[in-house]
């Protein structure tokens, strides 16, 4: 494997599991120094011990937190090249308008748009010290379009996500920090296998409009944000990233 990353650094949040832990393996495989980020102190040591990383465990919602993991990165590392700020929990179980409470839709928007926020706040100025950078916000297909089943947080929390990176892309490219935002479609990982516990046909309903015919495998999305973390996509910014299996296009 060619090694485009050698020798950065990266902090991926929500490291532990699914598409961070994927992309932690690819982003040590391509040579970069990985920090791996999450809330969850057994899964992310063992994401940090594969990776032969670094573990900060973390909660992304804390201001306090997000800034010194990206201290501690700085001071264990001496750089912060790439931000993956990935963390996320998926929507309540009936994410209805009608039906979601206020405390269940505040949550999603904490830890999933407000996260982002916190995460980007604290980067940008390592970032600006070093004149370049790379910072990979994940949103998800529902940033771009409705989902048949039910999910209006969860929705608004991407679409947000979506909105700030586009914004935030314009804002410091003049000053070599590319910032764009990741769409995955569905993927195969604890959070898409929660929500079809919860609703077993979800799973089927899903992939009837999913032009590929399948979910993807968290090693095609890691591939997509190696791809946006590396000098390959010098000239994207401010992008809206679709890994979907074609599912935005159907
Ligand atoms: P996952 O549930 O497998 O992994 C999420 C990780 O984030 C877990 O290790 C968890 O401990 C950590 N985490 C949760 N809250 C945290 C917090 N407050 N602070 C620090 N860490 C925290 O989920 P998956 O599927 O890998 O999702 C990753 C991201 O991709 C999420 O933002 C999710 O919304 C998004 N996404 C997932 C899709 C899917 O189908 N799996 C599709 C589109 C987007």
């Amino acid at each position: 494997m060619t090694k485009r990353l050698d020798g950065r650094v990266a902090v991926i949040t929500g490291a532990g599991s699914g598409i961070g832990l994927a992309t932690a393996k690819r982003f040590a495989a391509e040579g970069a120094k990985v920090v791996c980020v999450d809330l969850d102190p057994e899964s992310g040591a063992k994401a940090a011990n594969e990776v032969d990383g670094l573990f900060i465990q973390a909660d992304v919602t804390d201001e306090a937190a997000v800034i010194a993991m990206y201290q501690q990165a700085v001071d264990h590392y001496g750089s912060l090249d790439i931000a993956f700020n990935n963390a996320g929990i998926s929507p309540p179980e009936d994410d209805s308008i009608l039906t979601t409470g206020l405390e269940a839709w505040k949550r999603v928007q904490e830890v999933n748009l407000t996260s982002v926020y916190l995460c980007c706040k604290y980067a940008i100025p390592h970032m600006q010290r070093q004149g370049k950078g790379s910072i990979i916000n994940t949103a998800s297909f529902v940033a771009v379009m409705g989902a048949a089943t039910s999910q209006i947080s969860y929705s608004a929390s991407k679409g947000g996500v979506l909105a700030m990176s586009r914004e935030l892309g314009v804002q410091f490219a003049r000053e070599g920090i590319r910032i764009n935002a990741l769409c995955p479609g569905p993927v195969n990982t604890p959070l898409l296998q929660e929500l079809f516990a919860k609703d077993p046909e979800r799973a089927a309903r899903r992939l009837v409009h999913i032009p590929l015919g399948r979910f993807a495998e968290p090693s095609e999305i890691a591939a997509a944000v190696a791809f946006l973390a590396s000098d390959d996509s010098s000239f994207m910014t401010a992008n809206t990233f679709l890994v979907d299996g074609g599912i935005s296009g159907a």
